[in-house]
């Protein structure tokens, strides 16, 4: 489905010197696979995630969906195949309405209230209580994160990217979430979900999981492999294999 060759995004610092910010990096999406990338803080993968979504074009490589170079694309075009992104900090709309934002994502004008209180269920909202609020300052941090959730929800796009979107939730809407990702990955049907996280409750939902740090790949493989040696637990899992 998506096809990073070789991309380095690199940035300038005050005094021109070039920073790597991703180097060199080759990754495949598969089609219907959930994704999930993590590793530590700046290892590059909002860069990643906006690099997918054509917020930044990479100073070198291609990316190619569904086989066409996308590299060039706008983020309208790159959405308009089927490529839709939940940023780690969401935008604000002043002006719009929860109700009219779903509906854009849904691509369906006429989007029954019943249907887009849905979504917002869905993400731990009391639907009646937001559909019909403003999309602005007034929101909180993990109302606005939710919002833009259920907007990826209702997208119902071939590639999902979702960044960290269990940030500044709390706890109860967090249990929520994942049974939402849950039912994702269980209905994944010709698409494929890249989720960006830190939880290990989210990193278990995975087919694959990616490791990335300073702008490499450090490691990738089936959910399997790798999560036993992110959380330390090889020790136990090869003294279960000696017992084999
Ligand atoms: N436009 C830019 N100019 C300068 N530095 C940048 C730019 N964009 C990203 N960086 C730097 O690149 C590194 C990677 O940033 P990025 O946001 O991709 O990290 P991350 O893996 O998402 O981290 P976190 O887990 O904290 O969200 C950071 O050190 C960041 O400061
Ligand atoms: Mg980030």
């Amino acid at each position: 489905m998506l096809e990073l060759q070789h991309v380095s995004f690199d940035v300038s610092d005050e005094r021109d010197k070039n920073i790597g910010i991703i180097e060199d990096l080759s990754l495949v999406i598969p089609d219907r696979k959930f994704v999930v990338v993590t590793g530590p803080n700046g290892g590059g993968k909002s860069t990643l995630a906006r690099l997918i979504a054509g917020v930044e074009k990479p100073t070198a490589g291609r990316i190619l969906f569904d086989g066409t170079d996308i590299t060039e694309m706008s983020i309208t075009d790159r959405a308009k195949m089927g490529i839709s992104f939940a940023f780690q900090q969401p935008v604000r709309f002043k002006g719009l309405q929860v109700l009219d934002l779903i509906r854009l994502a849904s691509g369906n004008r006429n989007l029954s209230v019943g249907d887009a209180c849905e979504y917002l269920s869905a993400v731990g909202l009391c639907a009646r209580d937001y559909i019909r609020r403003e999309v602005n300052a007034s929101l909180s941090g993990g109302e606005l994160k939710r919002i833009e959730i259920a907007t990826v929800l209702a997208r119902k796009t071939r590639l999902s990217v979702f960044d960290e979107p269990e940030a500044g939730i709390d706890l109860w809407s967090f249990q929520n979430l994942i049974q939402v990702f849950e039912r994702m990955r269980k209905d994944i049907s010709d698409s494929s979900i890249m989720i960006i996280s830190h939880q290990e409750r989210i990193l278990n939902i995975a087919d694959e999981i990616v490791v990335l740090a300073d702008g490499k790949i450090r490691s990738q493989g089936p959910k399997e492999e790798v999560l036993p040696e992110l959380i330390g637990t090889d020790a136990a899992v090869n003294a279960c294999q000696k017992l084999l």
